[in-house]
């Protein structure tokens, strides 16, 4: 190892992960501690049962981590740790244990931004991966996630124009809540988009909000619409209302999953390539955790590709939270020359850009 390397850390939800990267780039270690078990029973996340389970797993993950990239923390040039946006409780687990780290070994510390690390999570390289080169700037990056939806325009690193996002529910927050409209559990994405795979029939017509030219989404609409659509098909199936009380057969669980995919993925693809062509973008970055679907994936990819325009779509594993992307993020700050002190706050409520 040649390189400058980052122990990066990420607490902002319900997932404990850190990292060593190098340079930004070639991932060491990536380990994540996930709570999805310990919060399915409620159906979501409950903040300060999530803020104490990254206590239980903050240590045994750096030690992990520490063993699976072969350093200890003398190794590495900085600690990166997430200070915002994201839950309170979370952040400060990480924010803690990142400058208790720092200030014992004597490490520079860096704040990241959880969005920034979404979207560099498009510049990881796994361990054995051959290098990459990524596409040149302008690029136009989309950011879909539990908590986020949005797009911005890339000229150069760590610059940022917003173009729109979402006025209500984030993308990821709809697939959820209609996973468990169709009992699916949570989260609902992975299992709405499991489901989809299954569909034969198609016909079930879901509303898109296109809301104008404006590069804004809005999902609620969406949910409600689904709530109704699912309940037409409940009592054409002779259930109860209620989805509790007995599941719909998997063949309309797997048309309605198709039906409410299509249309969040059909207006994320329109306006994302439609971003592109007007900034003139050399390439499309996805992040966060609703870009490991793969019937958004695979729409974006074909009609960036009809344009010309390069993709760049991290393996699932790098899509959802993880403590690599926020070293990828956290090594252009660093090099950027940005220092946080022991005085680092969470920022529940941190913007990537306005
Ligand atoms: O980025 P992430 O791990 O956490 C946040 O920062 O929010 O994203 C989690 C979200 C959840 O809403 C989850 O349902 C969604 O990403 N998600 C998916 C898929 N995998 C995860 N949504 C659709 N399809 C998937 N395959
Ligand atoms: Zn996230």
């Amino acid at each position: 190892m040649t390189g400058r390397l980052i122990l990066s850390i990420e607490s902002s939800c319900d997932e404990t992960g850190i990292a060593l990267v190098e340079d930004g780039r070639r991932i060491h270690a990536n380990v994540v501690a996930s709570q999805v078990a310990l919060h399915a029973p409620t159906g979501g996340i409950v903040p300060e049962v999530a803020a104490r389970a990254h206590l239980r797993w903050i240590v045994p993950v750096l030690d992990e981590a520490l063993a699976t990239a072969g350093a200890t923390v003398r190794d590495v040039d900085a600690v990166a740790v997430t200070y915002g946006p994201g839950l309170a409780g979370s952040l400060l687990v990480g924010i803690n244990f990142a400058k208790a780290l720092a200030w014992a070994h004597g490490k520079p510390l860096v704040g990241v931004n959880h969005l920034e690390g979404h979207v560099y999570a498009g510049w990881l390289l796994d361990p054995g991966e051959a290098e990459r080169e990524m596409p040149p700037f302008p690029l136009v990056a989309l950011v879909v996630s539990g908590g986020h939806t949005f797009l911005v325009e890339m000229r150069d690193h760590l610059d940022y124009r917003y173009l729109g996002g979402t006025i209500d529910d984030a993308a990821g927050e709809a697939f959820d809540k209609v996973g468990r409209l169709l009992g699916l559990g949570y989260p609902g994405g992975p299992a709405i988009s499991r489901a989809a795979e299954d569909a034969v029939a198609k016909d079930r017509v879901f509303p898109r909000a296109w809301l104008g030219d404006s590069y804004d989404v809005s999902f609620s609409g969406l949910k409600t619409a689904a709530r109704r659509i699912i309940a037409v098909a409940r009592a054409e199936a002779g259930l109860p209302a209620d989805e509790r009380e007995g599941p719909l057969p998997d063949a309309v669980i797997a048309e309605l999953a198709w039906g409410f995919q299509d249309s969040v993925t059909d207006v994320l693809a329109a306006k994302t390539i439609r971003a592109a062509e007007e900034v003139g973008a050399r390439g499309i970055v996805l992040g966060g955790g609703v870009a490991s679907n793969a019937a958004l994936r695979a729409r974006i990819s074909a009609e960036a590709a009809a344009r010309g325009i390069a993709m760049v779509i991290p393996r699932p594993g790098l899509c959802t939270d993880n403590g690599a992307m926020i070293g990828a993020a956290g090594a252009r700050r660093f090099v950027a020359g940005e220092r946080a002190g022991l005085d680092l706050d969470a920022r529940p409520s941190l913007p990537l850009a306005r």
